[in-house]
């Protein structure tokens, strides 16, 4: 029956779906796919941590405390957008203000897992998620996008690297960016992440029967991508 529906659709480009752990370099695959094939790519992620920096701003979630009800009424307030900067790289826009920087903050990376686990968060989300990718010709990463999103995507891949290799990565890139942080702290939210991610009622993380594992603790930036690239010409020929 999937394959059926996903043949009608044979016209249109590929849907790639990437799933997996927290800081696992999905974005990084998911934007050097998107430059390749000349796909849109979507982090919908970062649309997550938009949500949860809004209910932050509002005192509605902290460490201890998600007030779920003041958050999905606050949904009503919520404009969720990305916009290219002069670079052509996408930035997350929460109402008209640009909150790229703000949004990859250990302080968002803390809260919004409690946000990202609301079932009304992410209909809202997902709806939008799914409009981006009408077309096809789209790289979207995330925690469901083969799941729930975008079940019939033509190319699933679930990452996965050692936890360790994850962690030290994510600390370089925040500590990069002048990010005030320890290695342990980094750990700590990675591991809670997953946890939550993984073990959440609504679109928890999993890997779909149809996925393709990439573990890339041993692979080069460059080294995914090349693999990659080779499962996406098996997709376009089956
Ligand atoms: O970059 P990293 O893997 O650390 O995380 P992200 O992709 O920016 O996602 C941040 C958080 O948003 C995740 O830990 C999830 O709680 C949530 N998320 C989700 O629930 N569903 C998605 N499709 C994407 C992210």
């Amino acid at each position: 029956m999937r394959r059926d529906m996903r043949r009608v659709e044979r016209d249109k480009e590929l849907t790639i779906a990437i799933d997996g752990w927290s800081s696992c370099g999905k974005s990084t695959l998911a934007k050097a796919l998107a430059k390749e094939l000349n796909f849109i790519y979507v982090d919908s992620g970062a649309m997550y941590r938009g949500a949860a920096l809004h209910a932050m701003r509002k005192n509605l979630v902290s460490r201890n405390h998600v007030d779920i009800n003041r958050i999905i009424a606050s949904l009503a307030d919520i404009k969720i957008t990305f916009k290219q900067n002069s670079k052509g790289k996408a930035e997350l826009y929460l109402n008209e203000e640009n909150v790229e920087k703000e949004i990859r903050s250990i302080e968002v990376s803390n809260s919004v897992s409690s946000v990202a686990r609301i079932k009304e968060v992410r209909l809202f989300l997902v709806k939008q998620q799914r409009i981006m990718g009408i077309n096809g010709g789209v790289v979207m990463d995330g925690r469901d996008i083969g799941s729930i999103v975008f079940p019939l995507a033509e190319l699933k891949l679930f990452m996965t690297a050692d936890p360790d290799v994850r962690a030290q990565r994510r600390y370089e890139e925040l500590k990069a960016k002048g990010d005030e942080i320890t290695l342990e702290e980094v750990k700590e939210n990675l591991k809670l992440r997953d946890e939550m991610d993984s073990t959440r009622e609504e679109s928890p993380l999993i890997q779909t029967d149809d996925a393709i594992v990439l573990d890339n603790t041993n692979l080069t930036p460059q080294e995914q991508l090349i693999k990659t690239l080779e499962l996406v010409k098996k997709a376009r020929k089956t």
